[in-house]
């Protein structure tokens, strides 16, 4: 078997650091059987960091330019951690030069780009995959196979949310995320896609939704050399940037199979620091869950007695094979890193046997149709169609 040969771009971010990670990791839990990974280069924009990437991984290339890492004959996978606004053009070039690439959501700017994107790994015939992990919790798996065994009946509502409040101060600095050339749908875009991508993963594809995008603080001070989530002491002499993005949206949407969805997300939700969940209520059942309990999903069915019926809670456990790999014992939690060591693991297995697994380019431009859907609706006031 031979090694998937990695190329992480982005490398000394935080998912750059998380995914590089993630490719040395999963073997150590699940063997060989999803093949062998190499990180053979590492590229990162920041100089300053060169040391530090060495010794993360001592026999990888370390590359300034992305498009050192796309012209390199020796990597086999290109691997997107870079900010939002260059997915498309690297991922484009990628997949012209004949890599498979795995990209951080969301995968494009707009769900144009994300088509063409789709369209070129299809045509020559690569291996996709868009960073939506949080779904690749065993605990969805889980969700999905009850709803795939008809034990919530028809789907009717979707509840989704994910909140934190990096951005509920307003001296909370200007960063990349905030600046609408470099990410340029925000919030909707950042939070919202995971959201989407259980929409995507557990009901199915929205067919027209109404958004009510907002920004909390129209300036923010611009404060360099912060961790992502700090907030400064102010100075009073610092430059105020313009916010060009949103900070949040509540939306509303319709679904292919006749679900309605209410969902609502933001980055300046004051003392959350990260809420996640969905409630999906069918005509037999539901299903709740929190990320605060990580993984545990809550399964209300009408099959229980009358007098007998609530809410059960079950831990995803060993008895799931992904699950399985990480502990032999339920509620040994299997959490957000892990959920990228799966991703990663996945990626590889997907390039070895040459098998796409969700969420692929494709799955990513339903997920971008969304999201474009969400930025109209809410300039123009109104619902918007998805085709
Ligand atoms: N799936 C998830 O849960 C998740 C979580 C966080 C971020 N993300 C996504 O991952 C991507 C990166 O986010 P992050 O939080 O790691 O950001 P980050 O700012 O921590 O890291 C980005 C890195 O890219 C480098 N960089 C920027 N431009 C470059 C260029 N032209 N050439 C080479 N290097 C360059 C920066 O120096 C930095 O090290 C974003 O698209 C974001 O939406 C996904």
């Amino acid at each position: 078997m031979k090694d998937v040969r990695v190329a992480v771009l982005g490398a000394s971010g935080w998912m750059g650091k998380v995914h590089t990670m993630a490719y040395q990791t999963f073997p150590h839990f699940f063997g060989d059987s999803h093949g062998k990974a190499k990180v053979v280069a590492l590229v990162e924009g920041n100089s300053s960091s060169a040391q530090e990437l060495s010794e993360r991984a001592p026999d990888a290339k370390i590359y300034k330019t992305w498009q050192e890492a796309v012209n390199d004959p020796d990597v086999d996978l290109i691997d997107i951690c870079l900010p939002d606004n260059l997915h498309y053009d690297v991922a484009k070039a990628a997949l012209l030069a004949g890599k498979h690439v795995f990209c951080e959501k969301p995968l494009a700017d707009t769900a144009e780009e994300a088509r063409e994107l789709a369209d070129i790994a299809r045509d020559k015939g690569l291996i996709t995959r868009v960073g939506h992990a949080f779904p690749r919790n065993p605990v969805h798996d889980l969700a999905k196979e009850l709803i795939d065994a008809g034990e919530i009946g028809e789907i009717k509502l979707f509840k989704g949310c994910q909140h934190i409040d990096v951005y509920g101060d307003p001296h909370a600095p200007y960063m990349w995320r905030a600046n609408g050339d470099l990410a340029p749908t925000g919030i909707v875009g950042d939070t919202g896609s995971h959201v989407f991508s259980f929409m995507e993963f557990l009901v199915g594809n929205v067919t027209s939704l109404i958004a009510d995008n907002y920004i909390t603080a129209p300036k923010r001070p611009v404060v360099d050399g912060l961790a992502f989530g700090e907030v400064p002491e102010l100075k009073g002499d610092e430059e105020w940037a313009d916010i060009t993005n949103p900070d949040g949206s509540n939306v509303l949407c319709r679904f292919a199979n006749g679900a309605r969805g209410l969902v609502d997300f933001s980055r300046v939700a004051t003392g959350r620091k990260f809420m996640q969940g969905y409630e999906i209520y069918g005509t037999k059942g539901s299903l709740v869950y929190n990320y605060d309990e990580i993984n545990r999903i809550r399964f209300y069915s009408n099959n229980d007695g009358v007098g007998r019926r609530g809410f059960r809670e079950i831990d995803v456990g060993p008895e799931h094979e992904t699950f399985q790999k990480f502990s032999p014992l339920p509620n040994f939690a299997v959490g957000y890193n892990e959920s990228k060591i799966i991703e990663a693991a996945e990626v590889i297995k997907s390039i070895t046997e040459n098998q796409p697994m969700w969420p692929t380019f494709e799955n990513g431009h339903h997920i971008c149709q969304i999201i474009d859907a969400c930025m109209e609706s809410s300039r123009l006031n109104a619902w918007v169609d998805i085709k």
